[in-house]
């Protein structure tokens, strides 16, 4: 049977509605094109017992809390930036292991959140949890930040009850239904970015330098391949160093790499065949441009057996 972004939309309204009941609600917003489907869709249930925020948690790309904060408020969102990068860049710091780090960051992440809903007197978290988070962590694929009940975890001990409007829906319902809402292309055909952000471009250990490697490179890999229509690109940043040679010395620096993929629902993934020459342009801005790279590669791997992100 086919999707009916009409039919979904008015059973999430009710469906919010009744589990909030008289309460308040948070909804946890990145700009991405699911929690902002989701926060419209509290706002709608609730109108003004709905409190957005922003967490910002200095894993996100360069500019990005701002501009999304604009962009939101110009969707009738009032969100509020909280800024929480201190307090996530302890939580990961000296951890190597891609879980221990996702772990780490959903812990801070409902931390921060149960905070936030307690002083707003809020007993709800509305987010965008979509079926592919759920699959993928409950069949141990990987903790994805946003899953908690799914895994028998209680919510709870946060100081919230979570409430999930977009549970049952793959990306491109969802897609769906944001175009049905009429919300602008730039949310609703919006590359995916992971909830941990930059957390997972960084491999092993993240420190501000690497995050800031990942920030600058990300920006030149979105604005060479971004209209190659992949489901997502984006650059990551290797655990290791390596040998390279900058005005005619050795220098021992990261290493870039730099990934492209199509994908329907991120399930499978395939890389994406981009011109020889586009990749040379891409590696010859990212090492002038990002300070401390020496070499830049190009990933080949598709899902499986590869993971789309890094960690
Ligand atoms: P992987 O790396 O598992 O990614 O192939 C599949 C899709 O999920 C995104 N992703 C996440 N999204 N929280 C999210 O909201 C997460 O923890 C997370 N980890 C991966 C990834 O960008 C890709 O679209």
């Amino acid at each position: 049977m086919s999707f009916d972004p009409r039919r979904f939309v008015e059973e999430a309204v009710s469906e919010i509605r009744r589990i909030v009941g008289d309460s308040l609600a948070v909804a946890a917003c990145s700009g991405g094109v699911d929690s902002t489907v989701a926060a419209v869709l509290a706002r709608m249930a609730l109108g003004d017992r709905l409190r957005a925020v922003y967490i910002d948690d200095g894993f996100r790309r360069l500019g990005e809390p701002e501009r999304t904060v604009e962009l939101l408020k110009g969707l009738g969102l009032d969100v509020e930036l909280v800024n929480a990068r201190r307090e996530f860049l302890e939580a990961v710091k000296g951890l190597r292991d891609a879980e221990e780090k996702r772990k780490a960051f959903r812990h801070t992440f409902y931390s921060v959140l149960g905070r936030v809903a307690r002083e707003l007197g809020a007993r709800y978290l509305v987010q965008g949890t979509i079926k592919a988070d759920i699959v993928e962590t409950v069949g141990g694929v990987k903790t994805q930040h946003n899953v908690l009940v799914q895994l028998g975890l209680d919510p709870r001990t946060y100081g919230f009850e979570v409430v999930e409007p977009l549970r049952e829906l793959f990306k491109p319902q969802v897609r769906e239904v944001a175009r049905f809402l009429g919300l602008p292309r730039e949310i609703s055909e919006k590359m995916p970015f992971p909830g941990p952000g930059l957390l997972v471009r960084v491999v092993g250990e993240v420190t501000e330098e690497k995050l800031e490697v990942a920030r600058l490179a990300t920006r030149v890999v979105e604005e060479e391949l971004s209209g190659l229509g992949a489901f997502q690109v984006f650059a990551a940043v290797l655990s290791d160093r390596a040998t390279g040679l900058v005005g005619g010395e050795r220098r021992y620096g990261y290493v870039v790499a730099v990934r492209a993929v199509r994908s329907e629902d991120a399930l499978t993934a395939e890389p994406l065949e981009v011109p020889f020459e586009l990749l040379r342009k891409v590696a010859d801005r990212i090492t002038r441009e990002v300070p401390g790279v020496v070499r830049v590669l190009y990933e080949i791997t598709g899902k499986p057996p590869a993971t789309i992100e890094y960690e």
